[in-house]
């Protein structure tokens, strides 16, 4: 139970410590060989060699990342992609959102409501994506953490301007970890300094190599601003999903991660969260991190009000009694009563853990000022 040094996963992979660690450095974990390993930490490093780890935690009620998912294969229906859009700092994933969104809004769904909601469905060809938008880069860090359970496809934006970026290579990376498909998409071709062919040299180092160079990486280039080459992204990300066909089991309780939460002067703790497994339904209740609630009101990325959420849709809910944090895992249990005793437990280990890690800096303070 999180007692394993950066030394102990080398020998249990067979790998050299000082390749883990630099891979852990990669990765942005600075570590040395007798470090303690958290769980992310372990499944990332594993992941990254293509090793499956079983995680095995005491089994306890509040356990609740480790419950197993068992679906019959007649019981997985088919779901929309969900798509996240990483790169640096603008070189447009926000526009691009944007423009794909204006293209395909249908013009009733257009009026101003607020849509400040970081994931956004749209439908192509009577086919709906789901699309995620990293703001905060911490936000999503701690999502990759989370064991990359959020994201299908991931596009890495990259100015055709400007080039590979420190946040480039760390999308990559992150993608790359979480063992997903990249798409690249070379976006503000229609600046004159646009230069695509150095992006895609570039990328080739990181083992992106253009199909018409003669790798495997889907390259489209666009222009978010002038709207070029959209539909070809499109089509591209359709076909990721076509060869992939993801799948869930929507009839089951829901399963889901809280994607950005916040408190709201008039509605009081809102989360937005992308339902994942399941389906979510008003009056559900549920443990989101430590907290607990029940779903009182359940509004889709067009503002609308939804009775059930299956999976692959990020919706907007209230009923919480706390506001949780990005990432959080997100569960419905069979009652509130259920609910609110497993928040009620996580949320007195957390207090348990901090006040650990508190006493220990007070005795550090307290010898270093001897
Ligand atoms: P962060 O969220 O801060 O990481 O940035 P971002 O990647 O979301 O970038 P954003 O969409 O905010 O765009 C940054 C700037 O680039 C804005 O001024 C956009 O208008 C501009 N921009 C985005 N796409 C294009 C494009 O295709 N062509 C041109 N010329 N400008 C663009
Ligand atoms: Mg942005």
């Amino acid at each position: 139970r999180g007692t394993m040094t950066v030394g102990d996963l080398a020998k249990l992979l067979h790998k050299d410590a000082s390749e883990v660690i630099k891979k852990l450095i990669f990765l942005g974990v600075m570590a040395t060989i007798n470090q303690e390993l958290d769980m992310d930490a372990i499944l990332l490093i594993a992941g990254d060699y293509g090793v499956e780890v079983e995680v095995k935690i005491p089994v306890e009620e509040d356990s609740f990342e480790t419950v197993e998912e068992t679906d019959e294969e007649e019981d997985l229906v088919s779901r929309p992609p969900v798509v996240t859009i990483m790169g640096h700092v603008d070189h447009g994933k926000t526009t691009l959102l944007d423009s794909i969104r204006k293209t395909n809004v249908t013009g009733g769904e257009a009026g101003g409501i607020t849509q400040h909601i970081g994931a956004y469905q749209v439908e192509i060809n009577h086919k709906k994506i789901t699309f995620l938008d990293t703001p905060g880069h911490e936000a999503f860090t701690l999502m990759r953490a989370r064991g990359a359970q959020v994201t299908d496809i991931t596009i890495i934006v990259v100015a055709a301007d400007d080039g590979i970026m420190p946040q480039t290579v760390e999308a990559i990376n992150h993608a790359k970890a979480a063992g997903v498909p990249i798409i690249v998409a070379v976006n503000k071709i229609d600046k004159p300094e646009a230069n695509v062919d150095k992006i895609k040299q570039e990328m080739t180092e990181y083992e992106l190599v253009p199909e018409e160079w003669g790798g495997d990486t889907i390259f489209v280039e666009v222009s978010a601003k002038q709207r070029i080459g959209l539909e070809n992204l499109l089509e591209m990300i359709l076909l990721v999903a076509e060869v992939n066909d993801y799948k869930a089991n929507p009839d089951k309780r829901a399963r889901a991660t809280v994607i950005e939460a916040e408190l709201d002067k008039g509605k009081g703790p809102v989360a937005r969260i992308l339902v994942q497994h399941g389906t979510l339904k008003i009056g559900d209740a549920f443990v989101a991190g430590n907290c607990f609630g029940r779903v009182r009101a359940m509004v889709n990325d067009k503002g609308r009000r939804l009775k059930e959420a299956g999976p692959s849709t990020p919706v907007e809910i209230t009923g919480l009694t706390e506001v949780p944090l990005a990432g959080d895992p997100f569960m419905v249990f069979e009652d509130e009563r259920k609910a609110r005793a497993i928040a009620d437990r996580r949320s007195i280990k957390q207090r348990q853990s901090e006040m650990g890690a508190n006493t220990r800096v007070t005795l550090d303070d307290l010898y270093s000022h001897i």
